[in-house]
């Protein structure tokens, strides 16, 4: 597949689920995880201080929504997507003018389109819907940080995801479909914790690799949060893996 067909069916495939995605994701166990999320992004930026956070895959602003409730810094923020819809339902969320929304594929933002950059994010595995190689997205990132230099959390889809396995094995490229969705599939690139930690040292990053937790995707049960809350730093067969450096 080439570049071209891949972000068509990245827009073609996000449209079509924009305007139910806020209702597919909306459960006590998704908003447990929204916290753990929360938790860790809120350190990432000084209590108080003026921050630019630019968003990869922003989708209808889980992410902004979460910092603005989660932090006490001042928030300039972009976010990125590829898909027209999805931003529609963002926009209609906020003021005109509070957010800057850019409709574009990440592969295609120029590597000098931002600077000093304090937070790049890309939540709830937006990061693997990006067609670069690892250490090419990377550089990119780390680019928009410079001078000043800045954090980073990007949540990937799993390469050892034990849900996915009966279908996908091992398999880096996949074709995804979100939950309680039929039919319809984006292709998307995995990664295990390995390869996550490779980029990183290429880097010269010192990355930290945790997850939401053994059970997201298998066994979203309100109980059975503790355990999976106890369990979000490891990463072994879970649904997704995030980079925090
Ligand atoms: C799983 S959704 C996550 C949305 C949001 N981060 C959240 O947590 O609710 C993935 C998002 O990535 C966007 N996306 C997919 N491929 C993309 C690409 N190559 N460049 C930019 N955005 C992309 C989709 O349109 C979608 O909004």
């Amino acid at each position: 597949m080439d570049s071209e067909e891949w972000v068509a069916r990245q827009r073609r495939y996000w449209d079509s689920l924009s305007t139910a995605y806020d209702r597919m994701y909306d459960s006590a166990w998704s908003a447990r995880e929204n916290g753990l999320v929360a938790g860790r992004l809120a350190p990432l930026l000084p209590p108080g201080t003026a921050c630019h956070v630019l968003e990869l895959g922003c989708g209808t602003g889980l992410g902004y929504d979460l910092l603005a409730r989660h932090t006490t810094a001042g928030i300039r923020y972009t976010g990125i997507d590829v898909s027209p819809g999805m931003l529609a339902a963002f926009a209609r969320k906020h003021r005109a003018g509070e957010v800057t929304l850019v409709n574009a594929p990440v592969e295609e933002v120029p590597a000098d389109r931002f600077a000093d950059v304090d937070l790049v994010m890309a939540l709830f595995t937006s990061a693997s819907y990006v067609r670069l190689p690892l250490e090419a997205l990377l550089r990119k990132i780390l680019g928009w940080m410079r001078p000043k230099g800045g954090r980073l959390y990007l949540s990937f889809l799993n390469r050892t995801s034990l849900r996915l396995a009966p279908a996908w094995g091992f398999r880096p490229e996949i074709q995804y479909s979100s939950r309680r969705t039929r039919g319809a599939a984006a292709p998307a690139l995995r990664y295990s914790r390995a390869d996550l930690l490779r980029a990183a040292r290429a880097h010269g990053l010192a990355a930290r690799i945790v997850s939401l937790g053994p059970l997201t995707g298998m066994l979203e049960m309100p109980l059975a949060w503790s355990l999976n809350r106890l369990l979000a730093d490891f990463t072994p067969g879970t649904h997704t893996i995030e980079m925090i450096a």
